[in-house]
């Protein structure tokens, strides 16, 4: 079996960097840096090296070796995978039905009211197996897979008790044990008030700071922790006790914050040194200014307020603020059934006019920071995990974007293994 394998005549190789970057912020996102008629050479799952095709003729890398698998570009691209870093993947059904009622006219809050909504999933789940539920969540890893993301986060937060969230964790812990994608496991046992603590949410978050947080921490089932902090679901100071909590055991914070309102959700995240705070469509000077000189990633999920009609965050604004912006799918049954990143990479274009050099740095490298991997994905730099895709034959990376409905990936490398090719 090969060991190595080498990508030569790229057309052109997207997101290189000869100087990783943990993540890219305000004007910088606007810049991209790529080499035309490339090669890129990896061993052993990682990336070896890469530059221009004359330079490899002259520095004769060990291609001669028989354990080098080669593979011919002429005419295409290849981009480092898209970076997930927001998914809700492991969830049992679906929920059309509510979507027929939203374009009836229903809103997001008034369908959660009446029992639909996350609760809703979390009847669901509660009837599935472990088994069925792995099964139908890796089918959705699959379908990812294909669709280019080679690093994904997954929630839990459809248990809304101790044994729901336990299953919801294992399957993810099943499928970073089997699958080839990376993957990041995140607790939201604060995802959403079960009906029979509807009048008495503090004992809810009391049960999630007493009970379930000493356990997801004792079985090792989480990297982070996450609190879905909007009105009418869990207010800043319930994701304070929480944050604090998890924080004893040493979980990271990523925040759903100011999706359905100011929340306060952002300024707690980042009081609490949170990874990234999401959603973030209802954000204002003062979540700006918090913001800025944080260690926290401001992550936008245009899936969700497509999906929803609801409105886009103020990208524009925050970028020329100064700060970073990544891009996630949001991949859940409600708000955006589906965890398509280059469907993601049009959205932002298309509706919250970002430039295609900025949804690209958006959902590769400052994805990639939003779930702690920007040291070993989101790029093309030498000692990177090699996750990178080859699309079919393209004129330019703006390409990419543009054609929002077309499937331009061919062949899928993950960790210097290729998984298909189409
Ligand atoms: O990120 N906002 C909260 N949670 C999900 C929706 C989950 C659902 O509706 O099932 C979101 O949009
Ligand atoms: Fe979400």
């Amino acid at each position: 079996m090969p060991t190595g394998l080498l990508i030569k005549n790229i057309r052109c190789l997207v997101q290189t960097e000869d100087a990783p970057k943990l993540k890219v912020c305000g004007a910088e996102m606007a810049e991209l840096s790529y080499v035309f008629n490339a090669y890129l050479y990896i061993r052993d799952g990682i990336i070896d090296d890469f530059g221009r095709m004359d330079d490899f003729k002259v520095r004769k890398l060990p291609v001669q070796n028989q354990d080098v698998e080669t593979i011919d570009a002429t005419g295409k691209f290849v981009f480092p995978s898209f970076c997930d870093s927001h998914t809700h993947l492991v969830y049992s059904g679906s929920r059309e039905i509510e979507y027929t009622d939203k374009i009836r006219g229903l809103s997001y809050a008034e369908i959660a009211k009446r029992g639909g909504g996350i609760l809703n999933s979390a009847k669901i789940l509660h009837e599935t197996s472990e088994d069925d539920l792995f099964n139908q969540s890796a089918s959705r890893i699959n379908e990812i897979i294909s669709l280019g993301t080679g690093a994904v986060e997954i929630k839990s937060g459809y248990g809304l008790n101790l044994a729901d969230e336990l299953k919801m964790l294992r399957v993810i812990r099943r499928i970073k044990d089997t699958c080839q994608i990376e993957v990041r496991a995140t607790f939201l046992g604060a995802h959403a008030i079960p009906a029979e603590y509807r009048n008495r949410r503090e004992k809810y978050v009391d049960l999630v700071i007493n009970e379930m947080i000493p356990v997801v921490a004792s079985e090792e089932l989480a990297d982070f922790i996450d609190v879905f902090c909007d009105k009418g679901f869990f207010t800043h100071e319930d994701t304070e006790r929480i944050l604090m909590a998890g924080m004893k055991y040493g979980f990271r914070a990523k925040i759903h914050a100011n999706e359905l309102d100011y929340s306060g959700g952002v300024q707690t995240g980042v009081k609490y040194g949170a990874l990234s705070v999401d959603h973030l469509e209802f954000t204002g000077d003062e979540e700006i200014s918090s913001l800025l000189g944080s260690e926290t990633m401001p992550t936008l999920l245009p899936g969700a307020s497509f999906f929803l009609g609801m409105k886009d965050p103020p990208v524009r604004k925050m970028i020329t603020a100064g700060l970073p912006v990544a891009l996630a799918s949001d991949y859940n049954p409600g708000s955006c059934p589906s965890g398509n990143m280059k469907f993601i990479m049009s959205l932002g274009c298309i509706k919250l006019k970002m430039l295609p050099e900025e949804v690209i740095n958006a959902i590769t490298i400052n994805s990639a920071y939003a779930m702690g991997l920007s040291m070993t994905h989101g790029s093309i730099a030498k000692g990177k995990v090699a996750n990178v895709f080859i699309t079919k034959e393209i004129p330019s990376y703006e390409f990419m974007p543009y054609a929002f409905g077309s499937n331009l990936i061919e062949t899928i490398i993950l960790k210097g293994k290729i998984i298909a090719s189409v």
